[in-house]
């Protein structure tokens, strides 16, 4: 009997061990990245508490009446992008289903190219209605983007008053160019001392020597949830209420004036706005490049002090996906673009053709076939 009794206990403590060990390993890889990266990659279809981190995702915020153009935005990026895109959009109630019908449009149209989540607006209870009318309504709901999306690793957030002009894959690529210490990728709102309105006007600390624009930013959601980013934005805002004209962009460019190492500068290409051209060339990548992604930011696609912004918008606005050909967006686009009243922006017209013409020569042309003939599909 003893020597059972002990070899039972013997047993039991073995046991014992074992699952303590046991709790161990997993109580410490259960929650870290590598493991959850691993896991998601084993499973086909992403499941709860999984990370998305093979898509391609890009987000926005829409409330009231940037229905129009925020599809446009959609529709550039899968004129220009050959890999599959996931859209993550948040939106008030108002806007869900006609989101829901002309994107599941869309994607049966595009043979599953795109796919999307649509997410309800969410501010914290506490001070809500000064978020939700900071600079522009819902404009802030993107500070709070790395806790209401946990399962999204990565995205690139966008304003809804922007449009690709070449694929997106080219500005994900910037993910993996970011440093250990880098979170975020933006660009500097100018660097023409003469006329950046940060170093002129700010009543609050902001990032370098001119400032971050927000209108294009790369998010590593992973590395802002570690940063602790959403408990930094409420204190901030509560500070600098009476002091930030431009809202989530100027508390962005306060978090990152303390944490510059957090921050990859991406070229002007890239969020290319007329601050950029109204005063001459301000913007010598796009130039030599071609103009990557446009952001008509103060209504620049929409009120007629930027001709040559309102052309490019027009274009794609009428493109019908699925149907005209990519040769006829060109042709618009190139029309437009002489029609328009000369402007110092539409000088730089072969900055803003460069790009759509490679990727769309890249993307659809078949050797055997005259231009004419290629189409979308
Ligand atoms: C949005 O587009 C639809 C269809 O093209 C059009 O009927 C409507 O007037 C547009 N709305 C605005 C606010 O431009
Ligand atoms: C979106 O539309 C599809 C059908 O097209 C429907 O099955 C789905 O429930 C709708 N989703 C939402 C969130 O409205
Ligand atoms: C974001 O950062 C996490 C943590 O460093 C990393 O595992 C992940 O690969 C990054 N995502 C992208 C798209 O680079
Ligand atoms: C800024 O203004 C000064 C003085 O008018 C001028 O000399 C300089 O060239 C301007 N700089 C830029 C970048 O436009
Ligand atoms: C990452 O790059 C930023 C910007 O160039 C720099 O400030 C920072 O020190 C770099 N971080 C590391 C860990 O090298």
């Amino acid at each position: 009997m003893r020597k059972f009794g002990s070899s039972k206990t013997f047993s039991l403590i073995i046991i014992s061990a074992l699952l303590v060990y046991l709790y161990h390993i997993t109580s410490k890889t259960s929650n870290t990245e590598s493991s959850r990266k691993h896991y998601s990659k084993l499973m086909t279809i992403p499941l709860e508490n999984t990370i998305l981190t093979d898509k391609i995702v890009l987000s926005f915020v829409v409330c009231d009446s940037r229905f129009n153009e925020s599809l446009n935005l959609v529709k550039s990026v899968l004129l220009f992008t050959k890999t599959p895109v996931y859209f993550v959009i948040f939106t008030d109630d108002n806007l869900r289903h006609s989101f829901n019908e002309t994107l599941s449009n869309w994607k049966i149209l595009l043979k599953n190219k795109l796919n999307f989540e649509l997410q309800k607006i969410n501010f914290p209870e506490d001070h809500e209605d000064d978020w939700m009318n900071l600079f522009s309504k819902c404009a802030a709901q993107r500070l709070f983007i790395p806790k209401l999306i946990p399962h999204i690793d990565s995205m690139i957030y966008v304003d809804t008053d922007t449009l690709f002009l070449g694929p997106i894959d080219e500005l994900w690529g910037f993910f993996s160019n970011f440093n250990s210490s880098q979170i975020s990728a933006m660009t500097v709102e100018d660097d023409n001392p003469n006329v950046s309105w940060y170093p002129r006007f700010a009543k609050h600390p902001f990032y370098g020597k001119y400032g971050l624009n927000s209108g294009v930013m790369l998010m590593n959601l992973t590395r802002m949830r570690n940063f602790g980013w959403v408990d930094y934005v409420t204190p901030i805002m509560l500070k600098w209420k009476l002091f930030i004209p431009w809202g989530d962009q100027d508390i962005i460019n306060i978090i990152f004036h303390y944490h510059t190492d957090a921050v990859l500068v991406l070229s002007c290409r890239y969020n290319y706005r007329a601050d950029q051209c109204m005063y001459g060339d301000a913007c010598a990548d796009a130039t030599a490049r071609g103009v990557h992604l446009l952001h008509g930011s103060r209504r620049a696609f929409h009120n007629h002090k930027q001709p040559a912004f309102q052309a490019i918008y027009k274009a794609i606005d009428e493109y019908e996906l699925g149907t005209d050909s990519t040769h006829s967006l060109l042709n618009s686009i190139e029309k437009y673009l002489s029609e328009a009243p000369s402007s110092n922006c539409g000088n730089l017209k072969d900055a803003f053709l460069r790009v759509p013409i490679k990727t769309l020569n890249e993307l659809y042309s078949v050797p055997t076939r005259v231009q004419a003939e290629i189409c979308i599909n």
